[in-house]
């Protein structure tokens, strides 16, 4: 069953054609892949996703309801948490703190007052326990990829959208960090949405995945269909 749906979405930034006509799905409990070559319109589709931008055309049906339009906050109240690109921590706040931020403001939330406590348990989930009383400019940006991811999963989500969190890893961290988000989808329960230029990562973790090109929907399919695909070869390669 998909847990997350978009029917044709389209999206213009002035002359800009982001997204045009999209439709794909994200089916509950699996780890689909988001990718496409700079520019292709795949954190415009996690915007739209997540509330921060409105589609110009189309749908997104989420969880069984038809969410098209639903503005961040009420994304989030529906189980929808997303990591930023360009990470965006509270600078001058500790990690527990800025944790702590998206407990306190989470509408699913089940604890405000103890929030302390669990946010230390979200920290050492993704490994900054020790950076705890650390304010967060402090961190590198490996760290801050974490305290993103941190800050998401303490919204108590349904479905987590990834927008590239394994830049600057080496091939041990990536490994790592694979086996992490796999076990946020087998031990947490997860669907994970999740954009990412690391290709044997995203591979190695996706059931499927879908390309973007210029915009447009270029296919999905598995692993293996996509890498052999000669569409993809030449969408990232050119002619
Ligand atoms: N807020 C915005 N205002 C104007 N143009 C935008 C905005 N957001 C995205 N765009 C444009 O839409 C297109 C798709 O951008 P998007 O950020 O979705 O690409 P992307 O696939 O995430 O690329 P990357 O791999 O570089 O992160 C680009 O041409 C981009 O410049
Ligand atoms: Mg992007």
């Amino acid at each position: 069953m998909a847990l997350l749906e978009g029917r044709g979405l389209s999206k213009r930034f002035g002359g800009v054609r982001a997204l045009t006509e999209v439709s794909f799905s994200v089916e509950a409990g699996s780890i689909v892949g988001l990718i496409g070559p700079n520019g292709a319109g795949k954190t415009t589709l996690f915007n739209l996703v997540a509330g921060t931008y409105k589609p110009d055309a189309g749908e997104i049906h989420f969880d069984g309801s038809n969410i098209t339009g639903a503005v961040a906050n009420e994304a989030c109240r529906g189980g929808i948490a997303r990591t930023f690109q360009v990470t965006r921590p509270f600078p001058a706040m500790t990690c527990l703190e800025n944790v702590g931020v998206a407990i306190v403001n989470s509408p699913r939330s089940e604890n405000r007052t103890g929030w302390e406590p669990l946010a230390l348990k979200y920290l050492n989930l993704v490994g900054l326990g020790d950076q705890a009383r650390v304010e967060a400019r402090h961190l590198n940006v490996v760290q801050k990829k974490r305290l993103e991811i941190a800050r998401a999963l303490a919204t108590r989500p349904k479905l987590l959208l990834l927008d590239e969190v394994l830049g600057g890893l080496n091939s041990h961290e990536i490994r790592q960090a694979v086996a992490f988000i796999r076990s946020l989808r087998d031990e947490h329960r997860l669907t994970v949405f999740w954009i990412e230029h690391v290709m044997g990562a995203i591979m190695e973790a996706a059931e499927k995945i879908i390309v973007l090109d210029q915009g447009g929907l270029l296919m999905e399919g598995t692993p293996t269909e996509v890498v052999s695909d000669s569409r993809v070869v030449r969408a990232y390669l050119g002619d």
